[in-house]
């Protein structure tokens, strides 16, 4: 920087966003220019931002894989429901995220039970998606239900499914973020997946 002068950044990294203004003395004889930093603002506090409808779909043509998400509540009551809103997040240590609604009906679940289960759905899982997006009672009709080591309630047929240690939770605007230390592996095989596109299944 040479003379003095006033320069605006903004730096926008991930969900977090820095602005603010910096300021320069201009050169001082040696070659130093000092820089004060004023005027930060809040991270999440953007002049206008995205309305619910408009991350909606924004969000709809990406597409995922579905899963089903249990664990068991303080009475020893299986609880689930379909999630795709997993994520891998980190390979050393082994961590994977996934996000749950405030109003859940599954929220004293999760945070009562240390552990959590990742189910991958099959293509030919569709049905179970659905019952496991609707009402809490029916979740598990007719799911031949196997327990884990851990008590854990375990779906049959998946492609993949993924034990997990609640590691750390976060709070995340309208829903709370789970992230989970992955113990172990089980079932793992490749055929086609279910698929979660524009607000309809589809498969791989
Ligand atoms: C394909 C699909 C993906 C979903 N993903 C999520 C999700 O990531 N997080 C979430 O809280 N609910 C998700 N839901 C909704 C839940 O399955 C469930 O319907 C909703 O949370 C209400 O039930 P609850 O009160 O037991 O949570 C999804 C539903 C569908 C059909």
């Amino acid at each position: 920087m040479q003379g003095s002068g006033r320069w605006r950044i903004d730096v926008h990294q991930g969900l977090g966003a820095f602005s603010g203004f910096v300021f320069s003395s201009g050169d001082r004889g040696q070659g130093a220019t000092s820089i004060t930093v004023t005027g930060m603002r809040h991270p999440l506090s953007a002049t206008s931002e995205a309305t619910p409808q408009q991350l909606r779909d924004a969000m709809a043509t990406f597409a995922t894989g579905v899963t089903i998400i249990t664990t068991r509540d303080a009475e020893g009551n299986p609880v689930g429901l379909t999630v795709n809103s997993f994520s891998s997040v980190s390979l050393t240590p082994p961590l994977v995220m996934w996000c749950l609604g405030n109003g859940s009906s599954c929220r004293a679940g999760f945070d009562h039970h240390p552990f959590f289960a990742v189910h991958v759905l099959a293509a030919d899982q569709q049905a179970l998606a659905m019952q496991f997006a609707g009402a809490p009672a029916q979740r598990f009709e007719g799911v031949a239900l196997d327990t884990n080591a851990r008590g854990l309630p375990i779906l049959p047929g998946c492609l993949a499914v993924i034990e997990c240690e609640r590691y750390q939770t976060l709070e995340g605007g309208d829903h709370q973020i789970y992230m989970g230390h992955v113990l172990a592996t089980h079932q793992v095989n490749a055929g086609p997946a279910l698929v979660y596109h524009q607000r309809r299944f589809s498969h791989t």
